[in-house]
């Protein structure tokens, strides 16, 4: 049972004690039929974990913890992905960014402005409408992308609200892509709350004002990078992703979070050069000394324009890197098979 002590909270007390979303069994059912196809084809898979956790403070929801996620690597990301010629299972906060469509989000590049209305050729006929010319060529190649994903099958979405969810689907997902051993790929980059209100402590109603201030007192919710590696899918390859805002916490933080849970790869970022910096903090491969561990910084020039003409995304790098390390380690761990 859970205790207001932080460190009663292990994962296993933590699924023993809070509900599972009402939609997993339906969600796992559409991932497994995605596992299947996938084992069939035979490709390698990422699951793409991405955007913010919520922490509801009352059962009936008014108000809630969130946090700055965007989803924008996450969403960036898979489309790498999609394009190295993996199956990604995309993972991501119900109206976050997502692939593909992220290019057209409301803020920054809204789709009605790429519409014309045009006069019909018949005075009677209704009004026409057509896509601003100078917009043609990168919606069309947005658009040609986003069709061949939804039509190969290679993109399958799924969506969490609160950290109850994600921690349910994270684990349920797991398991079920652990069949497809050491070609799977955990990219976790949802930005996942470490606080959360135990159901047995939520508030049914909205919390009333008129007592002065209001004190919550959060529990700390369990690391699951442990169990993760150890049981749900000890084949996998997992990159985990380490956010601090003081630079001098990063490598520290990675480093210690490699020793601590033993996955392959931490990629350290700072909330503020995250777009243009990280840092790759791993084991060295082949050292019999799990102390020694490596960082290597990957970096694109802030203003660098990509071959299509269109802003470099560090993504893009991210991910060609990852997928000659996932290789890598597949052949070396399995002789290539
Ligand atoms: O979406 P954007 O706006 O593009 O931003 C992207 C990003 C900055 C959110 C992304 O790049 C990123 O850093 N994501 C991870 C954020 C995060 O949760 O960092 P953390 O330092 O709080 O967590 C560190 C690690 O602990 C994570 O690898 C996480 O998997 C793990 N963890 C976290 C919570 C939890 N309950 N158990 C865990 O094991």
């Amino acid at each position: 049972m859970a205790t207001s002590d932080p460190s009663q909270f292990s994962a296993e007390s933590y699924f023993a004690t809070q509900p599972p979303p009402s939609t997993l069994e339906q969600d796992i059912a559409g991932v497994r039929t995605f596992v299947a196809q996938q084992r069939e084809l035979g490709k390698k898979v990422v699951l793409v974990t991405s955007g913010g956790t919520t922490v509801p403070l009352e059962l009936n929801v008014v108000r809630f913890l969130d946090n700055f996620s965007a989803g924008t690597r996450g969403a960036t990301s898979a489309e790498y992905f999609l394009k190295a010629g993996y199956a990604v299972l995309f993972m991501h906060r119900q109206f976050s960014l997502q692939p593909f469509s992220r290019h057209y989000s409301h803020s920054t590049n809204p789709f009605l402005d790429l519409l014309e209305i045009e006069p019909p050729a018949v005075a009677t006929d209704p009004l026409n409408i057509t896509v601003t010319p100078s917009k043609r060529p990168e919606l069309l190649e947005v658009l040609t992308s986003y069709k061949e994903a939804h039509q190969s099958g290679l993109l399958h979405t799924l969506t969490f609200v609160t950290v109850n969810d994600y921690l349910w689907l994270l684990r349920a997902v797991s398991q079920e892509l652990s069949v497809l051993g050491r070609g799977v790929l955990y990219y976790l980059a949802a930005a996942v709350s470490d606080f959360f209100l135990p159901r047995q402590k939520l508030s049914e109603h909205k919390i009333q004002s008129g007592k002065g201030s209001l004190l919550i007192e959060m529990d700390q919710v369990p690391k699951i990078l442990k169990p993760m590696v150890d049981e749900w899918t000890p084949d996998g390859y997992i990159v985990s992703f380490k956010l601090e805002t003081d630079p001098a916490l990063l490598i520290p933080k990675a480093r210690a979070a490699i020793e601590r849970y033993g996955h392959q790869i931490v990629i350290g970022n700072d909330l503020h050069t995250r777009k243009y910096e990280v840092v790759f903090v791993s084991r060295v491969p082949g050292s019999p000394d799990v102390h020694d561990i490596s960082n290597s910084w990957l970096r694109i020039d802030p203003h660098a324009i990509d071959d299509r003409g269109h802003p470099k995304e560090i993504e893009e790098d991210i991910v060609a890197e990852l997928v000659s390390r996932h290789q890598a380690w597949i052949d070396a761990t399995s002789g290539g098979t």
